[in-house]
């Protein structure tokens, strides 16, 4: 096996790196390497195989903690562009999340088309500043809400998590029913965490925000959701303008409560 490869390092021998000598001239080599073979594929390992996978292993679960504390709310963007590649990895994760009665009940989707992307975030902002002018807000201050939400105008990409709750089970008391709307919805939660996770690993930022959350019936003509269909917000993802910077640990005795 690799028997060229071997072959190549013996030769490092007797030429090596300072010596000024750039070639080996190797004899008898016919003897080993009579066919082409199977080119390097045959050398490639099933993981179970792997004798040296435990190092390999350990750096991916550092590199998994890693990307659990960098996963931080990043709002200012750099230029850099977002493989599309990677939220398809991103979403890749997100689908290992868990869910109730054995669903799936999330869709991602990737707004890829400015002209959508704009559609949506005027949409938004109209009923945003419909609903604050309704609470009684001035219009000043609703500028400067509505203003507030420009991160999705930035950000490079933006993906609107989507939960499916056509799998939901009836029940006849809003006790039980309420119960059962919060198992998908928590289940969107860990799904979106993971997303956000994996794109730390990979040095993406994001924001979860709330936004499409309060504005479902003018969401779903945009991007073409079946009723449903309730989108949960919007991801923001890009390169973060600075480094990823780990939130400082939290006091764990002030969360974990034993009883
Ligand atoms: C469901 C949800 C909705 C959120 N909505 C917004 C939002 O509308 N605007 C915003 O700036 N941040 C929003 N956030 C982000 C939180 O402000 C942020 O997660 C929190 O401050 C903790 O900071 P960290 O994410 O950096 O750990 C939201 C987070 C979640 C989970």
């Amino acid at each position: 096996m690799a028997t060229a490869d071997e072959l190549a390092s013996a030769a490092d021998l007797v030429k090596g790196k300072n010596s000024n000598c750039p070639v080996a001239v190797i004899r008898g080599s016919q003897a080993v390497l009579r066919e082409d073979g199977p080119g390097a594929r045959a050398l490639v390992r099933a993981s179970h195989t792997d004798l040296f996978a435990l190092g390999t292993q350990q750096a991916k679960e550092l590199g998994r903690q890693e990307a659990v504390e960098l996963r931080r709310t990043v709002r200012t963007w750099s230029d850099k562009p977002v493989d599309h590649e990677l939220i398809g990895e991103c979403v890749a994760a997100a689908l290992t999340a868990p869910a109730p009665h054995h669903t799936t009940p999330w869709r991602f989707v990737h707004v890829v088309e400015p002209s959508t992307r704009k559609e949506l975030l005027t949409r938004m902002a109209d009923r945003w500043e419909h609903d604050l002018a309704a609470d009684g807000h001035t219009p000043e201050s609703v500028r400067k809400r509505v203003e507030r939400g420009e991160l999705l105008e930035r950000c490079p990409e933006l993906v609107i998590p989507v939960l499916v709750l056509d799998a939901q089970h009836d029940y006849p008391d809003e006790r039980r029913q309420m119960a059962e709307r919060d198992m998908f919805v928590l289940s969107m939660g860990a799904a979106v965490q993971s997303f956000m996770v994996t794109a730390a690993a990979h040095g993406l930022g994001t924001a979860w925000v709330s936004s499409t959350l309060f504005c479902p019936d003018d969401v779903r003509p945009v991007l073409d959701l079946p009723t449903p269909w309730h989108p949960m917000g919007a991801i923001a993802v890009g390169y973060p303008l600075g480094d990823l910077t780990p939130r400082p640990a939290r006091e764990i005795a002030e969360f974990l409560i034993q009883k």
